[in-house]
């Protein structure tokens, strides 16, 4: 049955292909934009190593359930869940359409942040960003984001891109550009990293980065880190299980996860590795948050010999890291929408293409027209954020292990994950199970109080 559901379907072709594809899921702004500047401000090498604890017991084996339920059901967010839940449990598609709306919210603020990255490619050619004080870089950026037209076009442009490329199909969309997007990642981040690592002084950066300093982990820390990891890893909204629906039948889904978990770890590293050395060495603040990036950064790299170069080289690494991501964001609500009401995946992707651009309006407006309207003491652009990242995505993941834990059952996901007997990895799974069933919901269940403020 999933043989003839697979001829008909579309999905990945190749093993290579279904890695690079949820390797460019998991690769986004997550790692250049909020990685750096989550461990800058949380002190370092301590934020680091709680982040890499979550990853590990939290979000990979939620990555690893979620994309097991996608290839089992081989649909969409919504349909898988009324595909593999008990008849009588009518409410279990309510996770794929509270990823159906996290997916719209995400790609409204994260299309605008990723529209500045492509606008800053070209400032960064053109030599607009040269100069060495962090004062005056603050005073582009602002420029940039309180010009209502530019803001809106940049965000149009970023739609438009990855829209095209989503329309055109999982395998002659998502897998062929992927394929050819993430080695150039790769090869480009390499080179920035050596760069970054033989300026002098750069040694203060790594162990910035690599020394912890264990008295800096809070419980905010604890659970900021947690949260990190959900976004990192497309966890907690369908995300993966919508990917894993395009898996292969023979795909081994823990090995895979574990390798794009310790892939995309290696780009937050090495990310991290061209950005805190270069910091510390021309004398910044590692500290300065979301703004790290677009200020600080161009004026890190205006102070290194060479500086232009490298800091398009950056700005375009950041732009394909972003293509990635979105296209399997935009993926979530096409394949609900393509499926469910057989639009058609052009349709499908117009219709995505069209609601983010309408509610990310006022997300890329939040610091022009829209900045006045706030909502918990919130712009648009932040109360996207919040509400996806800090409420959905969590309830998505807390609600999918309780799924997995205690409804789908260790019997079916060992038969699942061990591709029906063909893999030898019964103590695995019987490990992922225990994570999934009690470590992974009771410390989602602390993010999420944490982020309602409850404690
Ligand atoms: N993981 C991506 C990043 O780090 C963002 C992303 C893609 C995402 N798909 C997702 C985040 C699904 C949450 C849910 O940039």
């Amino acid at each position: 049955m999933t043989q003839a559901a697979n001829s008909v379907r579309d999905g990945f072709t190749t093993s290579f292909g279904v890695l690079v594809a949820t390797l460019g899921s998991a690769v986004g702004l997550g790692n250049i934009w909020k990685f750096p500047s989550l461990t800058g401000s949380n002190g370092g090498a301590g934020f680091l190593l709680v982040y890499l604890l979550a990853t590990l017991l939290v979000g990979l084996p939620v990555m690893i359930a979620e994309t097991m339920l996608g290839r089992a059901a081989r649909a969409n967010a919504v349909s898988t869940f009324e595909r593999v839940a008990p008849r009588r449990q009518w409410w279990w598609p309510v996770i794929g359409w509270m990823g159906f709306a996290a997916a719209l919210l995400i790609l409204s603020f994260y299309s605008e942040v990723a529209g500045w990255v492509y606008a800053y490619i070209f400032k960064a050619l053109a030599g607009e960003l040269a100069t060495t004080d962090p004062q005056v870089a603050g005073a582009i950026f602002a420029g940039l984001v309180a010009d209502p037209l530019a803001s809106l076009g940049w965000q149009w442009l970023v739609l438009g891109v990855t829209g095209s490329i989503v329309m055109l199909g999982v395998a002659k969309g998502i897998e062929a550009v992927t394929r050819k997007l993430m080695p150039l990642l790769f090869i480009l981040l390499l080179v920035l990293c050596a760069r970054s690592l033989s300026l002098p002084g750069a040694a203060q950066g790594l162990s910035f980065l690599f020394s912890p300093d264990l008295a800096k982990i809070t419980p905010a820390v604890l659970l900021t880190a947690l949260g990190l990891a959900f976004f990192k890893l497309s966890i907690g909204m369908g995300c993966m299980l919508t990917y894993g629906s395009y898996f292969r039948d023979n795909q081994n889904i823990p090995a895979t996860a574990t390798r794009v978990m310790f892939a995309d770890l290696s780009v937050s590293l090495l990310a991290g590795m061209a950005i805190f050395p270069a910091v510390f060495a021309f004398g910044f603040e590692p500290a300065a948050g979301p703004s790290l990036v677009f200020m600080t950064i161009p004026a890190v790299f205006t102070a290194m010999p060479g500086g232009t170069v490298f800091m398009s080289i950056f700005f375009i690494l950041t732009a394909i890291a972003s293509v990635g991501a979105m296209l399997s964001l935009l993926e979530v609500p096409v394949a609900i929408l393509a499926e469910r009401y057989a639009l058609g995946r052009k349709r499908a992707s117009l219709y995505t293409i069209l609601a983010v651009a309408v509610l990310g309006a006022p997300a890329a407006l939040s610091s022009s027209l829209t900045s006045e309207i706030k909502l918990f003491g919130m712009n648009p652009f932040e109360l996207f954020d919040f509400l996806s990242s800090n409420i959905l995505l969590p309830l998505g993941g807390i609600l999918i292990c309780v799924f997995v834990g205690w409804v789908y059952g260790l019997p079916e996901m060992t038969r699942q994950l061990g591709n029906h007997g063909e893999l030898r990895n019964q103590r695995l799974i019987r490990l992922v199970f225990f994570l999934i069933r009690y470590v992974a919901p009771l410390s989602i269940a602390a993010v999420l109080l944490h982020g309602l403020k409850i404690f």
